[in-house]
């Protein structure tokens, strides 16, 4: 039974007031809000048995192992992962980016290609802007349409044999669009591509199975997912992951060390080099924990609901245009209203207690591509409310008014 009212009261954030006013919480794509359950995990691993792990005998440090390695078991079983050392837990999606894209420097040569796409965040760019840099690979772009699509004419026109690796978002981050990345991976298999996806916009709306899926590698970060900030997750195929060379240098991730030579140590330590965030591995597991205990079906149900609420409460104002229009597509709305700066719009509304972001949301090329300096982005979560939306339909009506 899906009841908002408990849900809600589960979150302690969303019973505080901004600039006193209730707080109305529509910031969820930039980052969810903390349940009490998980905020609780954090103070009992602080209290109770902080330690480092992998590390000592004594008593402290197993029980951190243990929890630990519970937590990455969690992550792989809701992600339906075949093999515990596939689960490299990391600082977040960028990390994990990074850790492919450098991975691939030895395994590309001038002229092979690497695809992503127009709807990219500039974290999903720049990596292999660098990359394309080191190694002469040439990097390639699917356009998307106005309803904030990709082109899959133009992107199966893009795919060859020359293609190393295609890298996509599961959803866009600006316009909710989501994106049809079984097609796309089974696209890029075709050529002999592997494909990248990221995850962090899609894991607190949707539970993907990544073995049914089949894609290569797949990136989340947990403080999207009601876990906290600093801890995030790459998955990659065990064969993919046995290529890469590691990332960083350090302890944890050795084998045998002398001064002549080092062996690594084997998956998933080969890419956790130093002291993980311990506690934020293990939060990240209480965060899985919550979502499958309100159901993604229900999420997904109740989300829908808000999203068509919104939609039409937002469009029967005067002049509002909202981009990102595409049939599969999550809880977000990016809008503009004739003539008035996004920014104007998000202070106002914020003085109202209404958090939204506004600007280009790390995707310059989607600006570009509607010849705008920016957008009015509200992202809804789980716990966000129909009123909150008449709260916010009333409060861009009143910034309208104020700054026409
Ligand atoms: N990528 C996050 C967002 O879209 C920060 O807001």
């Amino acid at each position: 039974m899906f009841d908002l009212t408990t849900i809600r009261k589960d979150f302690p954030i969303l019973s505080r007031k901004v600039n006193g006013k209730p707080l109305v919480y529509l910031d969820n794509a930039a980052t969810s809000q903390k349940p009490q359950q998980v905020i609780d995990c954090i103070v009992d691993y602080y209290s109770n048995y902080n330690a480092n792990i992998h590390r000592g005998v004594h008593a402290l440090s197993q029980e951190a192992t243990d929890k630990y390695e519970a937590a990455r078991k969690k992550i792989q079983q809701h992600f339906g992962i075949a093999k515990a050392q596939e689960v490299i837990i990391t600082s977040g999606t960028t990390h994990s980016i990074n850790i492919v894209a450098n991975g691939f420097s030895s395994l590309l040569t001038p002229g092979d290609e690497i695809i992503v796409s127009q709807l990219e965040h500039h974290s999903n760019i720049v990596p292999w802007q660098m990359l394309c840099k080191r190694t002469g690979a040439v990097l390639k772009v699917i356009p998307m349409n106005q309803a904030g699509g990709l082109e899959m004419d133009a992107y199966q026109s893009l795919l060859s044999s020359k293609t190393k690796l295609v890298f996509v978002n599961h959803i866009s981050n600006t316009l909710g669009t989501i994106n049809p990345i079984a097609f796309m991976t089974e696209k890029a298999h075709e050529v002999g591509a592997a494909i990248l996806i990221d995850g962090a916009q899609s894991c607190s709306h949707i539970k993907p199975d990544l073995v049914a899926l089949d894609c290569d590698f797949y990136v989340t970060s947990a403080h999207k997912m009601c876990g906290p900030t600093g801890v995030g997750m790459l998955y990659g195929k065990e064969a993919w992951l046995e290529k890469l060379p590691p990332y960083q240098g350090g302890g944890e991730m050795i084998d045998q060390v002398t001064f002549e030579q080092t062996t690594y140590a084997g998956l998933p330590h080969k890419f956790e080099a130093g002291t993980p965030n311990v506690c934020g591995g293990i939060a990240f597991g209480a965060a899985i924990d919550y979502l499958n205990s309100i159901g993604f079906d229900s999420i997904a149900a109740h989300e829908a609901e808000l999203l068509s609420y919104a939609t039409e409460k937002l469009l029967a104002i005067e002049g509002l245009k909202i981009y990102g229009t595409s049939k599969e597509k999550t809880s977000v709305i990016s809008f503009n209203i004739n003539g008035i700066h996004a920014y104007d719009i998000g202070t106002i509304v914020d003085k109202l207690g209404i958090a939204v972001r506004t600007g280009q949301h790390c995707t310059q090329p989607i600006m570009d591509y509607f010849n705008i300096s920016g957008t009015v982005r509200a992202s809804f979560a789980f716990y966000n409310s129909l009123e909150e939306i008449d709260v916010l339909a009333a409060a861009v009506e009143r910034a309208k008014m104020m700054l026409s």
